[in-house]
């Protein structure tokens, strides 16, 4: 008889490696010299000169042995392929939602949505929180993207479960007041926008009560639905007992349709897809997007690429996986936490966010903290992360043209799906401790060349003092 064991405590990559890539591994000197060739712009870096990528979860999965054999029998017909049908009976039977429409990333699904809904001026979409390009693509038409976080989310340190939720409160008052011009809720999951949280069941259902007897239909975008999912199961007492699946197919269930971008929770490299309940409104993307994205049972992608989404949609729903893929980012996030560098709390599912303006309270906003830590976390340890602070996300005052600060000054560490080991965890865990004792000699940045629009992907920038 074997004696019961306790659980694990070291975390494990619920697969094996039988195809790898080498990562480079430059010296402190060889880093330095890339980055002032790069303008101190980790954008312009390039990637053969990482060594651990955290720029963005999107697009850049591991792929299992069971997509890379599903290209290879991916059928090209231009019309009708039967990498359609398995995609399209795929999304269909994760979501109940019957018009499947692929299209090439998850931005193209909202370009056509908001076309086919022909939005215009006066009109408003309200959000939990609306991602960056979802918010482009509605004010593209002339209509407002209104955001409705819940209050939890304005502090960073609470643990409070479900911080991607909507103000339901506040979605019922501003319908009172005007419920004519609204014409869409989109709620996110998870919420990418405020450090990858989860929405609750409770408040998608409530939500919907809210909107359904208003004829306002409700979409879900699904970039990240199973790991919203799983934080369902963990956190909400309902669900403790059910399938990831099973939870995932009441989300969709509570929907008018889905917008995804497959870059993340389908371990897609590239696409996405729109499936809508109403067979008009499916009818009038199908139209439109002949224009752009190309005939509907393909758009936009090959048929190889259909055949793997519609397998790492299913793989992505394993339970084994998404225990180690929540945890690692937990466990990376408090590592961080644990060597005194703050970060958003609870832990979000795809990345950790650090407060670099709590973490370099010497450095102030005009010098960009933000900035001066993802460099330093290059420069030390080989990683390149993103700010998401006032480069990004500053603005100017419509009057004088003066800089304003963004509301936070964030670092994020976005964690590809299936890629870094536990190893590779330990050792950048390892590494930003070293940086923390050290943070008292960050210094800022500042501008040397900044474009009028989206800066900071070709920014050049200088260290000060
Ligand atoms: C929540 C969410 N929606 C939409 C998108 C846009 O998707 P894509 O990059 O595939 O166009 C993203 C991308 O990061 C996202 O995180």
């Amino acid at each position: 008889m074997t004696p019961d064991l306790p659980p694990a405590k070291t975390i494990i990559e619920p697969f094996r490696i039988k195809s790898v890539e080498p990562i480079r591994l430059l010296s402190a000197a060889e880093r330095c010299r890339v980055l002032e060739e790069a303008g101190y712009n980790l954008f312009k870096l390039r990637s053969q000169d990482v060594t651990f990528d955290l720029l963005t979860d999107s697009g850049t999965s591991a792929m299992s042995a069971r997509q890379w054999a599903g290209i290879m029998v991916g059928d090209e017909s231009y019309a009708g392929s039967p990498s359609f049908q398995r995609f399209e009976a795929a999304v269909q039977g994760l979501t109940g939602l019957e018009n499947v429409i692929p299209t090439h990333q998850g931005r193209s699904a909202e370009f056509l949505l908001m076309q086919a809904l022909r939005l215009t001026k006066g009109d408003v979409v309200i959000g939990n929180t609306h991602f960056d390009t979802t918010r482009a693509n509605i004010e593209h038409t002339g209509a407002l993207a209104l955001d409705l976080p819940c209050q939890e989310t304005a502090d960073t340190q609470s643990e409070a479960p479900f911080k991607g939720n909507i103000d339901l409160d506040a979605l019922a008052r501003f319908l009172q007041k005007d419920s004519r011009s609204v014409r869409l809720l989109i709620m996110t999951v998870t919420n990418n926008s405020v450090g990858g949280q989860p929405v609750s069941m409770e408040n998608i259902r409530r939500a919907r009560r809210i909107v359904e007897p208003l004829g306002i239909p409700m979409f879900l975008d699904v970039a990240r639905f199973a790991e919203n999912a799983f934080f369902i199961k963990k956190r909400e007492k309902e669900f403790e007992g059910r399938h990831v699946r099973e939870i995932a197919r009441e989300m969709f269930s509570l929907c008018d349709g889905a917008l995804m971008s497959a870059k993340k929770d389908a371990f897609g490299n590239i696409g996405g897809f729109l499936a809508i309940r109403n067979p008009e409104l499916a009818e009038s993307v199908r139209s439109l997007m002949v224009i752009t994205e190309g005939f509907p049972t393909y758009g936009g992608l090959a048929g190889r690429d259909l055949e793997a989404l519609a397998i790492g949609l299913e793989e992505i729903l394993d339970e084994d996986y998404l225990t180690y893929r929540l945890r690692s980012t937990e466990y990376f996030g408090e590592g961080i936490r644990s060597a005194g560098i703050p970060v958003i709390r609870p832990i979000g599912g795809h990345a950790v966010y650090i407060d670099a303006g709590a973490a370099l309270p010497h450095v102030p906003w005009r010098e960009y903290p933000g900035q001066s830590l993802s460099v330093a976390l290059y420069n030390g340890i080989g990683i390149r992360s993103v700010e998401v602070g006032s480069i990004m996300l500053g603005s100017r005052d419509p009057v004088t043209g003066e800089e304003q600060p963004a509301p936070r000054e964030l670092v994020r560490l976005a964690i590809p799906r299936r890629v870094y080991t536990q190893s590779h965890v330990d050792y950048m865990v390892e590494m930003i401790g070293h940086l923390a004792k050290r943070l008292g000699e960050l210094r800022g940045y500042a501008f040397t060349w900044q474009a009028p629009v989206l800066r900071h992907f070709t920014a050049r920038f200088k260290p000060l003092g």
